[in-house]
């Protein structure tokens, strides 16, 4: 049930027009000598931090598995700047009241629903700097994935995640939802008494005898990091402040594949300074989580897809962890700027696995990256925004999800190679960890970044390097240092030899590892015969392969060449996988054929109640989807 907004004085209404019309300052959060700090205009959030911003959150919330709904209250605490309003972010939430800090009513109005969601701005008497607003979540909120039993690894009990970043934190949260914008929480979350949760926040290590569970994050985070996840978890130590949750079936199997995890910490810490956030676990959720894996704080979330079986893949858990530095400790100001987060994060990863796994592993990484930089520039230049491969975005009027492509990271991770390269690692470091303490627990701007580039680092080191190209400029400059492999070089002449025609028994593969099968994977030739798939199949057994990468890799040749028998893996593999990194490109390449097509949206129309509502938009868009066709 939505409420109706309740009247509110002309004069009230007025300002919150003006306010929602006009521009604001365009740099990091800065303190004048007044204490009023500015912020980054950020076109996807309604908050008017310029007139009062929130600096903790009290969550009290009560998980309804039966009604899937969220109930209960956010209370802020406030930073008045100006004006006589505070204004939250909200997408498809029922607003039931709001209350003031001395109990009485306050006023508010609902704005009209955008694409972003709804402006629910709170008036506030004179020197009022708290509120409470009294909530529950709408049918289908984006944020929310609740899964049957069915759909969980255990199958006994149901399981709730959360998925914040980038704009969706509003559709479970009351909040001013912008990366600008940081707060502390506390939380009180009740939960069915079978079930324990888990936040981006201190956390149980058991379940509670009640189903009540109490959270706190006492460092300010901007609100796309707040996570919950309510299920049949289990928990087991990696190390003295690292571990996994999971459901009972895989916490044994989750512990096992991440056992490097401690290490992973160590290893960042002597690169980039100390880990700043008390304990680092990992939580394995079910397989509809839509992305690989997301770095709220102190409890990465992370897909059951990565565990391969023999650690090969927990480069993304170096992935996640380097976040607790580039993304948590620094964060981009609006999505525009989303490249400092993960183009940072990728270079850090590497540095982090380079320390743990050496150069051969990470030289293996960095060209299958590059490959997939590749391939996302060349669907980007023809697509409606081929400006999106520049590394600052201009995401206005459109969802920020739409520009988070492979660019931000690899285009990214190839500029700070570049550089690194230039000064060398030695004063690429120091710069580094120099620019992660100056900027700690702040917000900021591609702007902000340059100038504190130019200044610590490439103006002193006397280093010429073109970064409005770089920057602003969609494409790979031409000085991009483009990756290779010593260890690719042999794959590529057993795909030379294949395509001429050797039979797969007769190939050299012997050591070869995860990225050695991808990238030969990769290579192989068009127009493969059923007969050939065949002899592939039969002696390497891609179809059976428990690696998701192999296998999803695998799947796209098998796509490609119209090799019918792996149909039902394809099928049993995209109804139980909600990655969307693994769905995008099956479906693409399905529908580049009628006959492709029919399979796709007979798949679609099954697995389509499994996937995360990130995953669904992006394959709606794709397959021009609509509710109730196709079924
Ligand atoms: N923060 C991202 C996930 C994300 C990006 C969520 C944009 C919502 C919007 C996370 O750190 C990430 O990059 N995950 C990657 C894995 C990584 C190893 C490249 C993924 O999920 O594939
Ligand atoms: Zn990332």
């Amino acid at each position: 049930m939505r409420r109706k907004a309740q009247v509110v004085p002309a004069f009230f209404a007025l300002a919150l027009l003006a306010a929602c019309g006009s521009d604001q300052a365009t740099e990091a959060p800065v303190v004048n000598s007044r204490q009023i700090t500015t912020y980054a205009m950020d076109k996807h959030s309604f908050a008017r931090p310029a007139e009062a911003v929130a600096t903790h959150l009290d969550l009290d919330i009560h998980v309804d598995f039966d009604k899937k709904r969220i109930q209960g209250t956010a209370t802020y605490e406030l930073k008045r700047q100006s004006g006589d309003s505070v204004v939250f972010d909200t997408d498809g939430l029922n607003i039931e009241s709001v209350t003031l800090g001395d109990g009485s009513k306050a006023k508010f109005t609902m704005g009209d629903t955008t694409f972003m969601g709804r402006a629910l701005a709170v008036a506030l008497p004179p020197g009022m700097n708290k509120v409470t607003i009294a909530y529950s979540t709408g049918a289908d909120a984006k944020a929310l994935h609740w899964l049957s039993p069915a759909q969980t690894a255990d199958k006994q009990k149901p399981f709730l995640f959360t998925q914040g970043e980038a704009t969706l934190t509003r559709t479970w949260i009351p909040i001013q939802d912008s990366p600008g914008i940081r707060i502390t929480y506390n939380a009180h979350v009740t939960v069915p008494a079978e079930l324990m949760a888990v936040m981006s926040a201190t956390n149980p290590q058991e379940r509670s005898t009640d189903g009540s569970y109490r959270f706190t994050m006492d460092k300010p985070i901007p609100c796309y990091l707040i996570a919950l996840a309510v299920g049949d978890l289990g928990f087991k130590p990696t190390g003295t402040r690292t571990g996994v949750y999971a459901e009972r079936s895989v916490v044994d199997t989750a512990a096992w594949e991440f056992a490097d995890t401690e290490k992973m910490v160590e290893a960042a810490e002597k690169l980039y300074g100390p880990y700043r956030w008390g304990r680092y676990d990992v939580i394995v959720l079910p397989p509809s989580f839509p992305f690989g894996g997301m770095e709220n704080p102190r409890l990465t979330f992370a897909t059951p897809t990565i565990l391969a079986g023999d650690r090969s893949l927990t480069a993304l858990i170096a992935h996640e962890l380097a976040h607790s530095w580039s993304g948590n400790l620094v964060t981009n100001a609006t999505w525009n700027d989303f490249w400092l987060n993960e183009g940072f994060t990728v270079y850090f990863e590497h540095r982090i696995t380079e320390e743990l796994y050496g150069k051969d592993y990470n030289d293996m990484t960095s060209v299958l990256g590059y490959q997939d930089l590749l391939d996302n520039i060349a669907q980007i230049d023809t697509s409606a925004h081929p400006e999106d491969s520049a590394l600052h975005l201009d995401l206005t009027g459109r969802n920020p999800d739409d520009g988070m492509t492979d660019v931000p990271y690899e285009k990214g991770y190839a500029l700070l190679r570049l550089i690194e390269s230039k000064v060398g690692r030695p004063k690429f470091d120091a710069f580094l960890r120099g620019y992660f303490d100056h900027f700690a627990f702040q917000s900021i701007t591609t702007d902000t970044f340059i100038a504190y580039f130019n200044k610590e680092l490439l103006v002193p080191e006397n280093v010429q390097v073109d970064l409005d190209t770089w920057i602003f400029k969609p494409g790979i400059p031409t000085d991009v240092i483009v990756p290779v492999s010593t260890n690719f070089e042999q794959v590529d002449m057993q795909v030379t030899r294949f395509k001429g025609g050797s039979a797969a028994k007769g190939l050299e593969t012997k050591g070869w590892g995860t990225f050695q099968w991808i990238h030969f994977l990769r290579h192989l030739p068009a127009g493969l015969t059923a007969k050939r798939m065949d002899d592939l199949d039969a002696t390497f057994h891609f179809t059976s392969s428990g690696n998701s990468e192999i296998l999803a890799a695998w799947l796209e040749q098998c796509v490609k060449n119209d090799y019918g028998k792996a149909y039902g893996k394809l099928d049993e593999f995209l109804t139980m996988v909600g990655r969307r990194k693994f769905l995008m490109p099956l479906y693409q390449e399905l529908i580049t054929t009628e006959k492709g097509k029919d399979l796709a949206m007979k798949i679609y129309g099954h697995a389509r109640p499994n996937y995360h509502s990130v995953s669904q938009r992006s394959l709606d868009d794709l397959l021009g989807w609509k509710e109730g066709a196709g079924k």
